[in-house]
């Protein structure tokens, strides 16, 4: 039996997490796994039930868990809050407070989908690459980190911070999952500027020694966002800190087709570990029942794979998906401009179907 927090949060995430919960129960039934759903409230939801993002309760219980799935938070109503108070520190608070540094953000094309993809068919090829963002450190987190005013002038502050360990745990998670891959590693960076990404560099290269079956290469970051839009065959592993894999990742997602196509894992050196779409509430869409369940229902594959050791039941969910694409089923974000336009719930049950 395990033990699965199940955080919807606000807008499209309660939406594609009925979805994603539909397919784990189906998983129980095919492959005899028991699953535990224990419901918690973040984001905006907790914010409306206890006055905080993330309330202790949550914490406590994702804590009692062998994994966490999490949906999507945010949205207008809560926009105007300070930085401590808003929806998305539920997903900052719960990254720190469990470790989870290292972020693996698979972008995959499906073959059905090459005409959705923004990108000509001829450079598109049949995209397969993985971010492995560092996700815990940079920008995001460190200090000193705010606003003041002096003299009646107005300073905002971030502080970008990377320690030598920080970069080496990462690192090393890139340079494993390559050799489970193309054996390429690309370490994006902006070194001709920023002293963190030239320890950055510094490290990434000490570690590859450890990996000599793995090929590293150096790019800076403006370049990358560039080559992925040119020339994207090119890369197997992409390997960044905090901030340049959260553009990074929308921007591979987008050249699969749709964001909403997007899943990731969030892993640390102990349970649980963290699942969720990398996208957004979606508020331009929310309640309408065009969501694309398929990053959440994938993020929940990545947990039956990297918590559970369920590759078979995880693929079977993977190849679910990749038959309800071949056979033409699209939520509206994906436009292939042919196949049969379902809701949220619809591509739920098809998928559901095809497990
Ligand atoms: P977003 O990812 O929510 O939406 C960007 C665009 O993509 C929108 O047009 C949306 O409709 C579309 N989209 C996103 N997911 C989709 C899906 N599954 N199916 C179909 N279309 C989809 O990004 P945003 O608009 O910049 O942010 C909205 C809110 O979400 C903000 O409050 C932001 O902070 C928050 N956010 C939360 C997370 C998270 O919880 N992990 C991630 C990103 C943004
Ligand atoms: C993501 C999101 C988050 C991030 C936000 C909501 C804090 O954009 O998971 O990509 O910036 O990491
Ligand atoms: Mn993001």
């Amino acid at each position: 039996m395990y033990k699965i927090a199940f955080l919807a949060g606000d807008g499209i995430g309660p939406e594609v997490m009925a979805e994603a919960k539909k397919v784990l129960k189906t998983v129980e039934k095919k492959f005899g796994f028991k699953f535990d759903f224990h419901e918690g409230l973040v984001g905006g939801a907790a914010i409306d039930a206890y006055g905080v993002p993330l309330p202790e309760s949550t914490v406590k219980l994702c804590e009692d868990c062998d994994a966490i799935l999490f949906g999507a938070v945010g949205g207008q109503k809560w926009d105007a809050l300070s930085s401590q108070l808003r929806p998305e520190k539920a997903i900052l608070g719960l990254r720190k407070h469990f470790g989870l540094y290292a972020n693996l953000r698979p972008a995959i094309l499906f073959p059905p989908l090459v005409s959705a993809s923004p990108i000509k068919q001829e450079i598109i090829g049949n995209l397969d690459l993985l971010i492995v963002r560092e996700l815990t450190g940079g920008l995001y987190f460190g200090t000193p980190k705010g606003r003041e005013e002096t003299g009646g002038v107005v300073r905002a502050f971030d502080t970008m911070i990377y320690t030598e360990e920080e970069i080496k745990r990462v690192a090393h998670i890139a340079f494993k999952a390559a050799q489970n891959r193309k054996k390429r590693v690309t370490s994006v960076d902006k070194a001709n500027v920023l002293a963190t990404s030239r320890l950055w560099r510094e490290v990434v290269e000490r570690i590859a020694k450890e990996y000599p079956d793995v090929e590293l290469s150096h790019m800076y970051v403006d370049n990358c966002s560039m080559q992925l839009v040119v020339n994207p065959g090119q890369f197997d592993v992409i390997l960044t800190e905090n901030t340049f894999g959260d553009i990074l990742s929308d921007e591979s997602a987008v050249l699969t087709g749709s964001i909403g196509m997007l899943p990731s894992a969030s892993l640390g050196d102990k349970k649980p570990y963290l699942y969720e779409p990398t996208h957004g509430s979606a508020p331009d869409i929310a309640g309408t029942g065009r969501a694309n369940p398929i990053a959440c229902i994938l993020s929940a594959a990545m947990m039956l794979e990297y918590s559970f050791g369920a590759s078979e039941a995880s693929n079977a969910v993977k190849q679910a998906v990749t038959r309800a694409l071949d056979e033409g089923y699209r939520t509206s974000d994906i436009k292939t401009g042919a196949g049969k336009v379902v809701s949220t719930t619809e591509m739920g049950d098809v998928i559901v179907n095809f497990i």
